[in-house]
Protein backbone atom coordinates (compact mmCIF):
# COMPACT_ATOMS: atom_id res chain seq x y z
CA UNK A 1 0.00 0.00 0.00
CA UNK A 2 1.24 3.62 -0.89
CA UNK A 3 1.14 6.45 1.31
CA UNK A 4 -2.06 8.09 -0.23
CA UNK A 5 -3.69 4.47 -0.44
CA UNK A 6 -2.65 4.27 3.69
CA UNK A 7 -4.34 7.98 4.08
CA UNK A 8 -7.17 6.97 2.12
CA UNK A 9 -8.12 4.18 3.96
CA UNK A 10 -7.73 6.22 7.50
CA UNK A 11 -9.77 9.01 5.99
CA UNK A 12 -12.58 7.17 4.91
CA UNK A 13 -12.48 4.19 8.58
CA UNK A 14 -11.01 5.96 11.33
CA UNK A 15 -11.91 8.90 13.33
CA UNK A 16 -10.69 12.19 11.91
CA UNK A 17 -10.11 12.97 15.39
CA UNK A 18 -6.44 13.00 15.20
CA UNK A 19 -3.48 15.31 13.44
CA UNK A 20 -1.07 13.04 12.72
CA UNK A 21 2.45 13.34 10.83
CA UNK A 22 2.70 12.35 7.29
CA UNK A 23 4.21 9.04 8.00
CA UNK A 24 3.28 5.00 8.51
CA UNK A 25 5.34 3.82 10.84
CA UNK A 26 5.86 0.00 10.27
CA UNK A 27 8.91 -1.26 11.97
CA UNK A 28 10.98 0.33 15.01
CA UNK A 29 14.65 -1.07 16.55
CA UNK A 30 16.59 1.04 18.91
CA UNK A 31 16.22 4.82 17.80
CA UNK A 32 15.07 4.55 14.45
CA UNK A 33 11.69 4.26 12.83
CA UNK A 34 10.95 3.15 9.13
CA UNK A 35 7.50 3.87 7.39
CA UNK A 36 5.96 2.02 4.56
CA UNK A 37 8.23 3.52 1.65
CA UNK A 38 11.31 2.26 3.90
CA UNK A 39 12.56 5.24 4.89
CA UNK A 40 14.30 5.78 8.33
CA UNK A 41 14.17 8.34 10.74
CA UNK A 42 15.72 8.84 14.04
CA UNK A 43 13.02 8.91 16.71
CA UNK A 44 13.65 12.00 18.99
CA UNK A 45 9.75 11.75 20.79
CA UNK A 46 9.52 8.27 21.66
CA UNK A 47 6.00 7.76 21.14
CA UNK A 48 5.52 10.68 23.65
CA UNK A 49 8.01 9.83 25.54
CA UNK A 50 6.78 6.25 26.02
CA UNK A 51 9.54 3.79 23.86
CA UNK A 52 12.09 4.39 27.02
CA UNK A 53 13.88 1.57 25.81
CA UNK A 54 13.89 1.90 22.32
CA UNK A 55 11.66 0.31 19.96
CA UNK A 56 11.90 -3.77 20.19
CA UNK A 57 14.44 -3.69 23.02
CA UNK A 58 15.14 -7.30 23.16
CA UNK A 59 14.67 -7.51 27.06
CA UNK A 60 10.88 -5.64 26.29
CA UNK A 61 10.23 -8.23 23.70
CA UNK A 62 11.47 -11.52 25.31
CA UNK A 63 9.98 -10.55 28.37
CA UNK A 64 6.29 -9.78 26.25
CA UNK A 65 6.77 -13.19 24.18
CA UNK A 66 7.56 -15.38 27.44
CA UNK A 67 4.34 -14.29 29.24
CA UNK A 68 2.44 -14.23 26.35
CA UNK A 69 3.06 -18.15 25.96
CA UNK A 70 2.57 -18.42 29.83
CA UNK A 71 -0.62 -16.32 30.81
CA UNK A 72 -1.90 -13.20 29.38
CA UNK A 73 -5.56 -12.06 31.31
CA UNK A 74 -6.85 -13.70 34.31
CA UNK A 75 -8.70 -10.14 35.81
CA UNK A 76 -8.25 -8.87 39.17
CA UNK A 77 -10.15 -12.29 40.62
CA UNK A 78 -7.47 -14.19 40.71
CA UNK A 79 -3.86 -13.01 42.40
CA UNK A 80 -1.14 -13.21 39.39
CA UNK A 81 2.86 -12.91 40.31
CA UNK A 82 3.72 -10.76 37.46
CA UNK A 83 1.69 -8.19 38.97
CA UNK A 84 2.66 -8.41 42.80
CA UNK A 85 6.35 -8.77 41.40
CA UNK A 86 6.12 -5.06 39.50
CA UNK A 87 4.10 -4.03 42.12
CA UNK A 88 6.73 -4.60 44.61
CA UNK A 89 9.45 -3.02 42.45
CA UNK A 90 7.82 -0.09 42.22
CA UNK A 91 7.59 0.95 45.73
CA UNK A 92 10.90 0.35 45.96
CA UNK A 93 11.90 2.48 43.20
CA UNK A 94 9.51 5.28 44.32
CA UNK A 95 9.38 5.19 48.57
CA UNK A 96 5.40 4.76 48.47
CA UNK A 97 3.74 2.10 50.31
CA UNK A 98 0.93 0.53 47.91
CA UNK A 99 -0.13 0.43 43.91
CA UNK A 100 -3.18 0.43 41.77
CA UNK A 101 -2.59 -0.59 38.00
CA UNK A 102 -4.58 1.59 35.16
CA UNK A 103 -4.38 0.97 31.40
CA UNK A 104 -3.26 4.05 30.95
CA UNK A 105 -2.32 8.04 32.48
CA UNK A 106 -5.56 9.16 32.36
CA UNK A 107 -6.93 6.13 34.41
CA UNK A 108 -4.08 6.65 37.15
CA UNK A 109 -5.47 10.39 37.05
CA UNK A 110 -9.11 9.22 37.43
CA UNK A 111 -7.87 6.80 40.41
CA UNK A 112 -5.60 9.31 42.02
CA UNK A 113 -8.60 11.87 42.35
CA UNK A 114 -10.91 8.87 43.42
CA UNK A 115 -8.61 7.85 46.60
CA UNK A 116 -8.18 11.28 47.33
CA UNK A 117 -11.69 11.97 47.66
CA UNK A 118 -12.48 9.15 49.71
CA UNK A 119 -9.12 8.81 51.51
CA UNK A 120 -9.88 12.68 52.95
CA UNK A 121 -13.58 12.49 52.58
CA UNK A 122 -13.48 16.07 51.01
CA UNK A 123 -14.39 16.81 47.32
CA UNK A 124 -12.52 19.62 45.81
CA UNK A 125 -8.98 19.20 43.87
CA UNK A 126 -6.65 21.82 43.04
CA UNK A 127 -4.97 21.51 40.16
CA UNK A 128 -2.57 24.16 37.61
CA UNK A 129 -3.20 26.36 35.11
CA UNK A 130 -1.72 24.95 31.65
CA UNK A 131 -1.56 21.58 33.33
CA UNK A 132 -2.55 18.22 31.30
CA UNK A 133 -4.46 15.34 32.97
CA UNK A 134 -5.89 13.50 30.30
CA UNK A 135 -9.15 13.41 28.71
CA UNK A 136 -11.69 11.35 30.80
CA UNK A 137 -14.65 13.29 31.98
CA UNK A 138 -12.53 13.18 35.49
CA UNK A 139 -9.06 13.69 34.33
CA UNK A 140 -10.79 16.61 32.10
CA UNK A 141 -11.72 18.35 34.79
CA UNK A 142 -7.96 18.86 35.54
CA UNK A 143 -6.88 19.75 32.23
CA UNK A 144 -6.28 23.13 31.52
CA UNK A 145 -6.89 23.66 28.06
CA UNK A 146 -10.02 25.34 27.27
CA UNK A 147 -9.71 23.87 23.77
CA UNK A 148 -9.87 20.11 25.13
CA UNK A 149 -12.40 20.98 27.94
CA UNK A 150 -15.31 23.44 26.06
CA UNK A 151 -16.88 21.27 23.89
CA UNK A 152 -17.73 18.70 26.91
CA UNK A 153 -18.72 20.70 30.05
CA UNK A 154 -19.99 20.61 32.37
CA UNK A 155 -17.09 18.17 33.57
CA UNK A 156 -17.20 16.93 37.14
CA UNK A 157 -16.99 19.29 39.80
CA UNK A 158 -15.22 20.87 42.37
CA UNK A 159 -12.26 21.07 40.43
CA UNK A 160 -10.04 24.43 40.18
CA UNK A 161 -7.04 26.36 38.76
CA UNK A 162 -4.24 28.12 40.04
CA UNK A 163 -1.05 29.35 38.67
CA UNK A 164 1.59 27.04 38.22
CA UNK A 165 4.72 28.06 40.02
CA UNK A 166 3.21 30.29 42.34
CA UNK A 167 2.99 28.92 45.99
CA UNK A 168 1.42 31.81 47.49
CA UNK A 169 -1.61 31.70 45.22
CA UNK A 170 -1.77 27.93 45.68
CA UNK A 171 -1.65 28.62 49.54
CA UNK A 172 -4.64 30.99 49.58
CA UNK A 173 -6.93 28.51 47.28
CA UNK A 174 -6.73 26.22 49.84
CA UNK A 175 -10.06 25.92 51.33
CA UNK A 176 -11.95 23.40 54.26
CA UNK A 177 -12.91 21.46 51.45
CA UNK A 178 -9.65 21.10 49.49
CA UNK A 179 -9.04 16.95 49.31
CA UNK A 180 -5.79 17.13 47.41
CA UNK A 181 -3.12 19.29 44.82
CA UNK A 182 -2.31 17.93 41.38
CA UNK A 183 0.56 19.16 39.25
CA UNK A 184 3.19 18.16 37.22
CA UNK A 185 6.66 18.73 38.83
CA UNK A 186 7.25 19.53 34.82
CA UNK A 187 4.14 20.43 32.84
CA UNK A 188 4.85 18.51 29.50
CA UNK A 189 2.03 19.20 27.09
CA UNK A 190 2.10 22.72 27.76
CA UNK A 191 5.73 22.94 26.73
CA UNK A 192 7.73 21.99 28.61
CA UNK A 193 7.62 24.52 31.99
CA UNK A 194 9.70 24.21 34.39
CA UNK A 195 9.02 25.75 37.79
CA UNK A 196 11.68 27.35 39.87
CA UNK A 197 14.05 25.51 42.48
CA UNK A 198 12.13 24.98 45.45
CA UNK A 199 8.32 24.99 43.93
CA UNK A 200 7.80 21.71 44.56
CA UNK A 201 8.93 21.71 48.17
CA UNK A 202 6.84 24.77 49.01
CA UNK A 203 3.34 22.94 47.27
CA UNK A 204 4.67 19.52 49.88
CA UNK A 205 5.06 22.03 53.13
CA UNK A 206 1.65 23.59 52.19
CA UNK A 207 -0.03 20.29 51.83
CA UNK A 208 1.20 19.29 55.14
CA UNK A 209 0.46 22.58 56.81
CA UNK A 210 -3.44 22.09 55.68
CA UNK A 211 -4.08 18.42 55.63
CA UNK A 212 -4.33 18.27 51.78
CA UNK A 213 -3.23 15.36 49.97
CA UNK A 214 -0.20 16.26 46.95
CA UNK A 215 -0.80 14.61 43.65
CA UNK A 216 2.35 14.23 41.62
CA UNK A 217 1.37 13.70 38.30
CA UNK A 218 4.45 11.92 36.73
CA UNK A 219 3.12 10.24 34.06
CA UNK A 220 5.21 12.02 31.75
CA UNK A 221 8.18 13.18 33.86
CA UNK A 222 8.69 9.50 35.36
CA UNK A 223 11.10 6.24 34.91
CA UNK A 224 14.39 8.56 33.79
CA UNK A 225 12.80 10.94 31.84
CA UNK A 226 14.20 14.32 33.39
CA UNK A 227 17.62 12.73 34.77
CA UNK A 228 16.22 10.89 37.87
CA UNK A 229 13.68 8.28 38.34
CA UNK A 230 10.91 10.79 39.63
CA UNK A 231 11.07 14.50 38.82
CA UNK A 232 9.81 15.19 42.06
CA UNK A 233 13.47 13.48 43.35
CA UNK A 234 15.11 16.70 42.00
CA UNK A 235 13.86 18.31 44.87
CA UNK A 236 13.80 15.31 47.22
CA UNK A 237 9.68 16.13 47.39
CA UNK A 238 7.70 12.90 48.10
CA UNK A 239 3.86 13.15 47.12
CA UNK A 240 1.13 11.32 48.78
CA UNK A 241 -0.08 10.00 45.75
CA UNK A 242 1.71 9.74 42.66
CA UNK A 243 0.36 8.94 38.87
CA UNK A 244 3.08 6.83 35.95
CA UNK A 245 2.44 5.34 33.14
CA UNK A 246 3.82 6.70 29.55
CA UNK A 247 7.29 5.21 30.11
CA UNK A 248 6.08 2.30 32.43
CA UNK A 249 5.41 0.24 29.81
CA UNK A 250 7.85 0.90 27.49
CA UNK A 251 5.04 1.05 25.01
CA UNK A 252 2.97 -1.28 26.19
CA UNK A 253 -0.24 -0.06 27.66
CA UNK A 254 0.18 0.31 31.82
CA UNK A 255 -0.31 3.17 33.99
CA UNK A 256 -0.44 2.90 37.86
CA UNK A 257 -1.57 5.40 40.61
CA UNK A 258 1.16 4.87 43.67
CA UNK A 259 0.62 6.13 47.43
CA UNK A 260 1.23 6.03 50.71
CA UNK A 261 -0.43 6.09 54.18
CA UNK A 262 -3.91 5.57 52.54
CA UNK A 263 -5.34 3.01 50.08
CA UNK A 264 -8.99 2.67 48.75
CA UNK A 265 -11.85 0.35 50.81
CA UNK A 266 -12.20 -2.84 49.37
CA UNK A 267 -14.34 -2.83 46.12
CA UNK A 268 -14.00 1.15 45.71
CA UNK A 269 -12.43 0.97 42.37
CA UNK A 270 -11.48 -1.86 40.03
CA UNK A 271 -10.85 -2.79 36.14
CA UNK A 272 -11.07 -5.64 34.37
CA UNK A 273 -7.74 -5.81 32.30
CA UNK A 274 -5.41 -3.28 35.11
CA UNK A 275 -2.45 -4.85 36.13
CA UNK A 276 -2.61 -7.84 33.83
CA UNK A 277 0.26 -10.64 33.63
CA UNK A 278 0.98 -9.64 30.54
CA UNK A 279 1.34 -5.31 31.00
CA UNK A 280 3.48 -5.97 34.72
CA UNK A 281 5.55 -8.47 32.95
CA UNK A 282 6.30 -6.45 30.05
CA UNK A 283 6.75 -3.34 32.29
CA UNK A 284 9.17 -5.33 34.97
CA UNK A 285 11.57 -5.70 32.09
CA UNK A 286 11.10 -2.35 31.13
CA UNK A 287 12.38 -0.81 35.12
CA UNK A 288 14.82 -3.28 35.34
CA UNK A 289 16.48 -2.76 32.29
CA UNK A 290 16.29 0.85 33.05
CA UNK A 291 18.34 0.42 36.10
CA UNK A 292 20.94 -2.07 35.26
CA UNK A 293 21.72 -0.51 31.90
CA UNK A 294 21.86 3.16 33.92
CA UNK A 295 19.63 4.52 31.74
CA UNK A 296 18.65 7.42 33.90
CA UNK A 297 22.10 8.32 34.16
CA UNK A 298 22.14 8.48 30.51
CA UNK A 299 19.32 10.68 30.53
CA UNK A 300 20.69 13.36 32.92
CA UNK A 301 24.49 13.22 31.24
CA UNK A 302 23.51 13.26 27.28
CA UNK A 303 20.15 15.54 28.27
CA UNK A 304 22.45 17.60 29.67
CA UNK A 305 24.88 18.16 27.24
CA UNK A 306 22.07 17.82 24.01
CA UNK A 307 20.43 20.90 25.44
CA UNK A 308 24.11 23.00 25.53
CA UNK A 309 24.69 21.97 22.69
CA UNK A 310 21.80 23.30 21.29
CA UNK A 311 21.86 26.50 23.33
CA UNK A 312 25.51 26.96 21.97
CA UNK A 313 23.89 26.76 18.30
CA UNK A 314 22.07 29.81 19.14
CA UNK A 315 18.56 28.33 19.96
CA UNK A 316 15.79 29.03 22.91
CA UNK A 317 16.07 25.75 24.74
CA UNK A 318 14.66 24.57 28.13
CA UNK A 319 14.25 21.22 29.77
CA UNK A 320 15.68 18.95 32.36
CA UNK A 321 17.58 15.37 31.29
CA UNK A 322 15.75 14.18 28.11
CA UNK A 323 12.59 16.08 28.33
CA UNK A 324 13.63 19.27 26.24
CA UNK A 325 11.51 22.37 24.30
CA UNK A 326 12.87 24.01 21.83
CA UNK A 327 10.92 27.43 21.19
CA UNK A 328 10.36 28.01 17.57
CA UNK A 329 8.86 30.86 15.17
CA UNK A 330 6.35 27.67 13.78
CA UNK A 331 6.50 24.90 16.10
CA UNK A 332 4.05 22.65 13.21
CA UNK A 333 6.30 24.05 10.34
CA UNK A 334 9.65 22.93 12.45
CA UNK A 335 8.54 19.59 13.20
CA UNK A 336 7.49 18.88 9.77
CA UNK A 337 10.99 20.27 8.06
CA UNK A 338 12.13 17.88 10.87
CA UNK A 339 10.54 15.01 9.58
CA UNK A 340 11.77 16.04 5.89
CA UNK A 341 14.97 15.57 7.27
CA UNK A 342 13.72 11.96 8.69
CA UNK A 343 13.65 13.01 12.14
CA UNK A 344 10.50 12.62 14.14
CA UNK A 345 9.92 15.41 16.98
CA UNK A 346 6.59 16.83 18.21
CA UNK A 347 5.42 20.42 19.39
CA UNK A 348 2.64 21.57 21.75
CA UNK A 349 1.81 25.56 20.13
CA UNK A 350 6.13 26.82 18.92
CA UNK A 351 7.91 24.58 21.47
CA UNK A 352 9.48 21.59 19.50
CA UNK A 353 9.65 18.85 21.89
CA UNK A 354 12.02 16.67 22.25
CA UNK A 355 11.98 13.34 24.14
CA UNK A 356 14.13 10.56 22.81
CA UNK A 357 14.04 7.11 23.88
CA UNK A 358 16.46 6.96 27.31
CA UNK A 359 19.16 4.52 25.27
CA UNK A 360 19.88 7.63 23.19
CA UNK A 361 23.65 7.77 22.55
CA UNK A 362 25.92 10.84 21.44
CA UNK A 363 25.76 9.98 17.10
CA UNK A 364 22.27 9.91 18.14
CA UNK A 365 22.68 13.15 19.63
CA UNK A 366 24.93 14.32 16.90
CA UNK A 367 22.34 13.50 14.07
CA UNK A 368 19.38 15.67 15.80
CA UNK A 369 22.28 18.75 16.26
CA UNK A 370 23.41 18.80 12.98
CA UNK A 371 19.31 18.53 11.32
CA UNK A 372 18.04 21.25 13.32
CA UNK A 373 20.87 23.33 13.09
CA UNK A 374 20.56 22.34 8.62
CA UNK A 375 16.71 24.19 9.18
CA UNK A 376 18.75 27.07 11.18
CA UNK A 377 21.42 27.61 8.88
CA UNK A 378 18.69 27.28 5.56
CA UNK A 379 16.43 29.93 7.79
CA UNK A 380 13.60 27.62 8.45
CA UNK A 381 13.30 28.50 12.28
C1 LIG B 1 1.20 14.64 32.73
C2 LIG B 1 0.23 13.76 32.02
N1 LIG B 1 -0.79 13.20 32.70
C3 LIG B 1 -1.68 12.41 32.11
C4 LIG B 1 -1.61 12.12 30.77
C5 LIG B 1 -2.60 11.21 30.12
O1 LIG B 1 -1.96 9.99 29.87
P1 LIG B 1 -2.53 8.96 28.77
O2 LIG B 1 -2.45 9.64 27.46
O3 LIG B 1 -1.63 7.77 28.91
O4 LIG B 1 -3.92 8.63 29.17
C6 LIG B 1 -0.57 12.67 30.01
C7 LIG B 1 -0.47 12.41 28.57
O5 LIG B 1 0.20 13.08 27.84
C8 LIG B 1 0.37 13.52 30.65
O6 LIG B 1 1.38 14.08 29.97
Amino acid sequence: MNFTQIKDLEEKYYSQVFSRHPVCAVKGRGMYVWDSSGEKYLDMFAGIAVNALGHCHPAHVLAIKKQAETLIHTSNYLYTTPQLELAELLTKISGMDRVFFSNDGTEAVEAAVKLARSATGKKEVIAMKGGFHGRSMGALGLTWSEKFRHPFEPLVPGMSFVDYDNAGKLEKAITKNTAAVILEPIQGEAGVILPKDGYLKEVRKICDDNNVLMIADEVQTGFGRTGKMFACEHENVKPDIMCVAKGLGGGFPIGAALFRGIDFGRGQHGGTFVGSPLACAASKAVIETIIKDKLVENSAKTGKSLMDRLASEGMRVHGRGLMIGIDVADGKKTVLDLIEKKVLTINSENTVRVLPPLIIEKEHADIFVSKIKELKDERKI
